[in-house]
């Protein structure tokens, strides 16, 4: 497995397979955290005009903030899982406050918002700002259960900072925006749950899992 090889293979098919989603026309990193919270339970066709609604009613961090909670929670309607608008309110008046309105690119100071988690902070750090920082959730997971071959149980807690360890080996030093959103792109779109879409793979030379034969195998998780 040659990292380098790997990455141009992966990056260069992201460039020119990418799914034209909203959020992927801006580089501001206010719509990238509101896109960041609302993918993270929900899917991405969902999502989408909740998106578009969302940042009409709150088009800036400053809007947001003084943004009536009842004002908030009515565009996250339908969305579920309400305590990530909550949170986000929350964490908007605190950059609204602490920081003039601009989202922070520091690891820490981005961390420490309120609802920011290690997924949250890397994908926004390295989308908006390309900080080389991973982001791990369960696609990603997935996908390097199999590129690298691995049975750690993916549902384990633990197991969650095995792959932040694998991931920030891989990650490239130049576009790890890219990086990251093209590892999403794979689990989406070939690297799917139940039927892992090898023949259409761009990295399919790279995968340990194919070459073994075991990637229906693969990820490994246990039922809880
Ligand atoms: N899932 C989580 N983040 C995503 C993104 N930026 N694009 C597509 N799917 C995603």
């Amino acid at each position: 497995f040659s990292p380098e090889q790997f990455q141009q293979d992966l990056v260069d098919w992201y460039r020119h397979q990418k799914r034209d989603l909203p959020w992927r026309r801006s580089a501001d990193p206010y719509h990238i955290w509101i896109s960041e919270i609302m993918l993270q339970q929900t899917k991405v066709d969902t999502v989408i005009p909740y998106y578009y609604r969302f940042l009409e009613a709150f088009p800036t961090i400053e809007a947001l903030a003084e943004a009536e909670e009842d004002q908030v929670m009515k565009q996250w309607e339908g969305l579920g899982y309400y305590s990530r608008a909550r949170n986000l309110h929350h964490a908007v008046k605190e950059v609204a406050e602490e920081y003039g309105g601009e989202v922070p690119d520091g690891k820490k100071e981005f961390r420490s918002l309120k609802g920011v988690g290690p997924y949250t902070a890397g994908a926004v750090l390295s989308i908006a700002f390309d900080k080389p920082e991973p982001a791990v959730d369960g696609n990603v997971m997935r996908v390097f259960s199999r590129l690298l071959c691995l049975y750690e149980d993916i549902g384990k807690q633990s197991t969650k900072s095995t792959f932040e360890a694998v991931l920030g080996e891989i990650l490239p030093l130049t576009s790890p925006s890219d990086f990251n959103q093209a590892v999403m792109e794979l689990g989406a779109l070939i690297c799917t749950p139940t039927s892992p879409g090898c023949l259409l793979c761009p990295v399919q030379e790279h995968c340990k899992a194919r070459a073994a034969g075991v990637q229906e195998e693969l990820p490994v998780k246990e039922k809880k």
